[in-house]
């Protein structure tokens, strides 16, 4: 038997909508695989009760068909189900590595990007590579049409999960079809600062590179008390705050003094609102 643990992920960044991820310590999901005649699932952990394990409809189940790689394979999910924290892409990822070691595919990390890429495709109609590329690769990704780009980056995060959900398909409905000339520029600027703040791990230019005048506004409208929460990390010392992916998930940067204070404040001001979460206290790598 197998077994490979894959790290949540937190896409967009703000300014890198559908182009930047990166990897972060925890919550992870865990994948275990051994040799079978046809594929089968099990899924225990965090939301498991809302992911099928049917091999055509999960996730993992795509990737066993194409890196054709029949396995007993069994999900213990950290990363909870509609969390803004790529949880499908945890367990693709985690799948395709287990399963390329598995039968001896022989495939770079680099070249399973695509893999689970498609995995997360066939089950959820489109295949966003922002979430599995950090979860295989670790980091600080980059994602175009090209092809991933990747930098290590070690950068000190809370992640905050509110208990309510909200829908990849409602969360992209809010996004404008176009921008205007100004808010672009504005947006190049803070992804350009956000990337050169990821590769000296600088968490002053990180959080001021994830400002996004463009799709944020709108996704935080789906979050009840987004602007509680991000007022309170803010004052508690975090150095930037955007939405974790789709939402519902909230990512503050931070110095690693003030991570502590952040994770409490972000979770206080959740509850002022009726909600109730959990911050997680991790880093980008
Ligand atoms: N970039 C994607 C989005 C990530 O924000 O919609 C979720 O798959």
């Amino acid at each position: 038997m197998l077994t490979v643990r894959a790290p949540a992920t937190s896409a967009n960044l703000g300014s890198g909508f559908d182009v930047f991820g990166v990897a972060l310590g925890t919550p992870a999901d865990v994948v275990r695989v051994e040799r079978a005649s046809r594929t089968t699932i099990t899924v225990t952990g965090a939301g498991s009760q809302y992911i099928p394990e049917d091999p055509d409809k999960n996730t993992v189940g795509a990737v066993a068909e194409a890196l054709d790689a029949p396995a007993r394979i069994r999900i213990d999910k950290g990363v909870r189900p509609s969390s803004g924290l790529g949880s499908s892409a945890a367990s693709a990822a985690a799948a395709a590595v287990a399963l390329n070691e598995l039968y001896d595919r022989g495939r770079s990390r680099a070249e399973l990007v695509p893999v689970a890429a498609e995995g997360e495709a066939l089950v959820s109609g489109e295949a966003h590579a922002d979430n599995v590329a950090p979860s295989l690769l670790g980091g600080f990704t980059v994602v175009t049409d090209d092809g991933v780009t990747h930098v290590d980056a070690s950068v000190p995060v809370v992640a905050c999960l509110p208990d309510i959900s909200v829908s990849t398909r409602d969360a992209r409905g809010v996004v404008p079809d176009s921008a205007s000339m100004d808010a672009v520029v504005d947006t190049v600027g803070n992804a350009a600062t956000l990337t050169v703040g990821m590769t000296r791990n600088d968490p002053v230019l990180v959080g001021k590179g994830m400002e996004d005048e463009i799709v944020t506004p709108e996704r935080t409208k789906l979050i009840d008390g987004y602007e509680r929460v991000r007022e309170a990390a803010l004052e508690a010392g975090a150095t930037g705050v955007t939405v974790s992916g789709a939402g519902p998930g909230i990512l503050a940067v931070c110095h690693r003094r003030n991570q502590r204070a952040i994770a409490s404040a972000m979770v206080d001001a959740f509850d002022a609102v009726g909600v109730e979460s959990r911050a997680y206290q991790t880093a980008v790598g």
